[in-house]
């Protein structure tokens, strides 16, 4: 599964496939233990590799935990490569002396641009009428029996989690003329609320006025289930959920339920409770578009969240700081 080989470098892990470019300049500087069959480890697996190198290239698919860091005596550098780092056991990782970093910033316009496109495919349902046409379904045009969707412009968008991504969805929003409005765990500058001409409001006002709901915040034990049955009931039956945060943000059944019953339009989805696995109920439904976790995923910007996770490994294995440290407070500059 995994290749060796033999030199006096640094020894590190890539513990998922890069691009080989990628792979082939770290060669340059290290001994690679690499996985370019992309065969997710399993946690045992995990933590006997981590075991023998000074720093770890990971992804969403590696927890890194106490247990994963507990034969790991020379371990500097975890570096996710993604900007989500739900997979990371902070305070672990800060206990065993290691530093953590991911990929902020390098992928904020490409999933705001995810996050817009698949807010459009939902409530135009892009989708299912692409599955009504290839059905052959499409006799004729129709004023009233072709697929009806829901109004973009104009309406009121509201993102709750209002970080780089949700802030580049509002300033998506504005050439939509649409009305934002956002909550999050701490309110925005008056600048940066005015760059987005968005209004704070309570997670439940913003569940009660807006059209379309987009999830952009991080995946924390607090915010496991945000969105339930009981937030769902508040939302308008025309309005549409937009999840692109993480999957155990939105309860997947209750969603599922909530859209057979007709409470909203419709949702979209990019992440999902326990993937690659999705809840079978919401395979069943129409009024969903579902795409497997792609946000970020054009390949100008895998390479440059690739660049940048190596970026901060290189620095931590060079005793400097890495440009993305997530546990700063431990590693005073
Ligand atoms: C992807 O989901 C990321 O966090 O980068």
């Amino acid at each position: 599964m995994t290749t060796q080989i033999k030199t006096s470098k640094p020894k590190i892990l890539v513990a998922r496939a890069i691009f080989p470019e990628a792979l082939a300049k770290l060669e340059e500087s290290f001994e690679v233990r690499s996985n370019q069959e992309d065969q997710i480890f399993t946690p045992a697996e995990l933590k006997k590799e981590l075991s023998s190198v000074v720093g770890a290239l990971v992804t969403g698919s590696e927890r890194i935990d106490a247990e994963a860091l507990s034969e790991a005596p020379n371990l500097k550098i975890v570096a996710n490569i993604a900007v989500g780092y739900n997979n990371f056991d902070i305070p672990s990782i800060s206990a065993a002396g290691v530093m953590a970093t991911n990929t902020p910033d390098v992928l904020t316009d490409t999933t705001a641009d995810f996050g817009f496109a698949l807010l459009m495919a939902t409530a135009r349902r892009i989708t299912e009428s692409e599955h009504w046409l290839r059905a052959g379904k499409w006799d004729k045009w129709s004023i009233v029996s072709n697929p009806l969707g829901m109004d973009v412009h104009h309406t009121t968008i509201g993102i709750i989690g209002m970080g780089r991504i949700g802030q580049g969805i509002a300033k998506r929003a504005l050439g939509f003329e649409m009305k934002v409005i956002y909550h999050n765990r701490s309110r925005l500058s008056e600048a940066d609320e005015k760059a987005c001409k968005a209004t704070y409001v309570s997670k439940e006002d913003l569940l009660r006025n807006a059209d379309h709901v987009v999830l952009v915040l991080p995946y924390t034990a607090e915010n496991h289930h945000t969105i339930g049955a009981k937030e769902i009931d508040l939302m308008k039956p025309t309005a549409t959920l937009i999840n692109i945060a993480r999957g155990g943000i939105v309860d997947d059944l209750a969603l599922a339920e909530a859209l057979k019953a007709g409470k909203i339009f419709a949702a979209g989805l990019d992440v999902f409770e326990g993937e690659p696995k999705v809840n079978p109920e919401l395979l069943k439904l129409s009024n969903i578009v579902l795409a497997p976790h792609i946000a970020s995923s054009t390949e100008k910007t895998r390479r440059a969240m690739g660049d940048l996770a190596i970026q901060n490994l290189r620095a931590a294995l060079d005793n400097k700081r890495p440009p993305s440290l997530i546990n700063a407070e431990v590693f005073k500059e």
